[in-house]
């Protein structure tokens, strides 16, 4: 049974999420792209929860993204986990995209972590790198504050001038250089999909200031920000932008590149959630 998604209703629907599985403090909501497995040290998995039994509206499928999440545990504490996203491309509107993002907002989740894929718009960003996202060009057509959504989480116009919050992406650099990888800070340019780019849109994504191409997050970001959430997003470039090498873009490249750079990333983030949750 599939049925509109509402302000009041997802309202209902955090308040019944809060009874039955017991969220706690809710600490951060997590939202992994393609492909990625998280290992929390000190943190348990907990109930891995399909999305079908949690929200009303129809879910689409996707090779490579599973739809359901987990609530992780560390005695009263919880993290919410989404494993894979919902993404405008697959037909999803920007309220359902964001959905996951406002419910753990609404349990006082402070905080939100998100991985993408993404192309490189730089030539010297190779595949498989690293890239600790500081800002966004939204391209995608869509705000999930349109409506009656803008009006019913917080401020109806909020600030984006800091998005990314500074802390956050110095605490990234710093994990990432500890656990020794290689990373840079660069922006994400949101574009609806599901085609790739053509090379004259990667040339333009380039020249307008973004490091990396991606469908997805920014609606997640907006929302979270919109509720006081800090945010944190990690980009990994699973492959050189359409035109910056002489082949073309397959999906089933970006799902092999996210696994082999999977382990780097899972470590990446098992670490960061350490530092910003150091525990009793
Ligand atoms: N473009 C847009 N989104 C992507 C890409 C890309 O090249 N790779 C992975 N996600």
């Amino acid at each position: 049974m599939s049925a509109e998604l509402t302000p009041a209703g997802l309202r209902e629907i955090a308040e019944r999420f809060r009874e039955r599985h017991r969220t706690g403090a809710l600490r951060a909501v997590m939202v992994a792209g393609s492909g990625i497995r998280l290992e929390l040290p000190g943190w348990e998995a907990g109930e891995e929860i399909a999305l079908a039994e949690v929200f009303p509206f129809r879910l689409h499928e996707l090779v490579g993204h599973r739809q359901t999440m987990t609530l992780w545990r560390r005695g009263q504490e919880t993290i919410l986990a989404m494993n894979g996203r919902l993404h405008l491309y697959q037909g999803y509107s920007p309220a359902e995209v964001a959905a996951p993002v406002r419910l753990a907002g609404l349990l006082g989740a402070e905080l939100m972590l998100a991985t993408n894929a993404s192309g490189a718009l730089d030539p010297d960003i190779p595949a498989g790198s690293l890239v600790v996202v500081s800002d966004h060009i939204n391209l995608q057509g869509f705000n999930p504050l349109v409506g009656e959504w803008g009006r019913s989480f917080g401020p109806p116009f909020p600030d984006m001038s800091e998005a990314y919050d500074p802390e956050l992406r110095r605490l990234a650099v710093a994990a990432a250089a500890a656990a020794g990888f290689a990373v840079r800070e660069g922006v994400y340019a949101a574009v609806l999909g599901p085609s790739f780019e053509t090379p004259a849109e990667v040339r333009m994504l380039g020249q307008l200031g973004g490091a990396v191409v991606g469908m997805s997050t920014v609606p997640e970001v907006i929302a979270a920000r919109q509720m006081g959430m800090k945010v944190l997003v990690i980009s990994l470039a699973t492959n050189p932008g359409a035109g910056l090498v002489d082949r073309p873009l397959s999906h089933e490249e970006v799902l092999e590149a996210g696994a082999a750079a999977a382990d780097n990333l899972r470590v990446l983030l098992g670490l960061l959630v350490q530092r910003m949750f150091p525990g009793p």
